[in-house]
């Protein structure tokens, strides 16, 4: 089952801090094209960004950090570029699993991995087995994913799994097979590289999350533009779908219904 509950189905707990951020990490071909280098050298410059992220969002308390590394379409980019990421994923890998591992981060992959080479899959579940029982952050990262295919292969797994619920689905049935099922919904949603567009990635998950663009380009996100995106979440009243005054009314009602539980016992 998914931790938490669904946006949809109940109203979640929030806080000042994102507990689970989600990242489309853009603009690594602009930021190296500005400096006339190859768009490789964009790529490069990305991975030195998602360490001081992962740094900055541990020291920042977050709890989940999921960041977009390949999607399902990115295979349509020259075959170079391709196998470029791909030697940069597996490189990573090699290099920093064992790092994660000694910061008490927990690491998953997502994505379909079927398209991988068998040496870049072995690495994943090594890494994620090595890693499963930390609890500091959950770095989720996302390969060859795409919002569609996730949503498709849940409904795959569902309607194999319960057959005899056929026409009565609720989205918990689904839910449960989507590929992040061990990670509450996003709280923060941030697209780097100026676009302002979703590009695939968590259809499911981001339907009550906040949306933070920002036209800096991923090798310049650093620790001061993340709190930045904080900051910005922190100013968004997140109804749910109820009304301003309803929300308001909850909120002090809040520390009283505490005291009142305090005093019964
Ligand atoms: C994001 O940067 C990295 C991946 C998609 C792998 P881009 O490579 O998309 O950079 P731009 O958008 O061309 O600048
Ligand atoms: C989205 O970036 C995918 C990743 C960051 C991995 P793209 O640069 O591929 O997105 P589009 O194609 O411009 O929407
Ligand atoms: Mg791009």
């Amino acid at each position: 089952m998914p931790i938490g509950p669904s946006s949809t189905c109940e109203i979640p707990e929030t806080g000042m801090i994102p507990k689970h951020i989600a990242i489309i990490m853009d603009g690594n071909g602009r930021w190296a094209k500005k400096r006339l280098l190859p768009r490789m050298a964009g790529h490069k410059q990305g991975v030195e960004a998602v360490r001081n992220i992962i740094k900055a969002s541990i020291e920042r308390d977050v709890e989940y950090l999921t960041i977009f590394a390949f999607s399902s379409e990115n295979w349509r980019r020259p075959s170079d570029e391709v196998s470029f990421l791909m030697q940069l994923f597996i490189g990573a890998l090699e290099q920093e699993i064992a790092k994660l591992h000694e910061n008490g981060i927990r690491f998953k992959v997502v994505g379909d991995l079927a398209k991988f080479e068998p040496k870049i899959v072995s690495f994943i579940q090594n890494g994620e087995k090595l890693t499963a029982n930390n609890s500091r952050l959950t770095l989720t990262v996302a390969a060859n994913y795409g919002g569609r295919w996730d949503i498709m292969q849940a409904i795959n797994k569902m309607a194999l799994h319960s057959p005899e619920l056929q026409g009565t689905y609720e989205e918990k049935d689904l839910s449960q097979y989507l590929a992040m099922n061990y990670a509450p919904e996003p709280d923060l949603f941030i697209r780097t590289g100026g676009e302002c567009r979703i590009s695939n990635f968590l259809l499911w998950h981001l339907a009550y999350t906040e949306l933070y663009f920002t036209n800096t380009l991923w090798p310049d996100f650093d620790a001061r533009e993340l709190d930045l995106a904080i900051q910005s979440f922190q100013r968004r009243e997140r109804r749910f779908g109820r009304t301003s005054e309803q929300l308001q009314r909850s909120l002090s009602e809040k520390p009283i219904t505490k005291l009142f539980a305090k005093n019964d016992t």
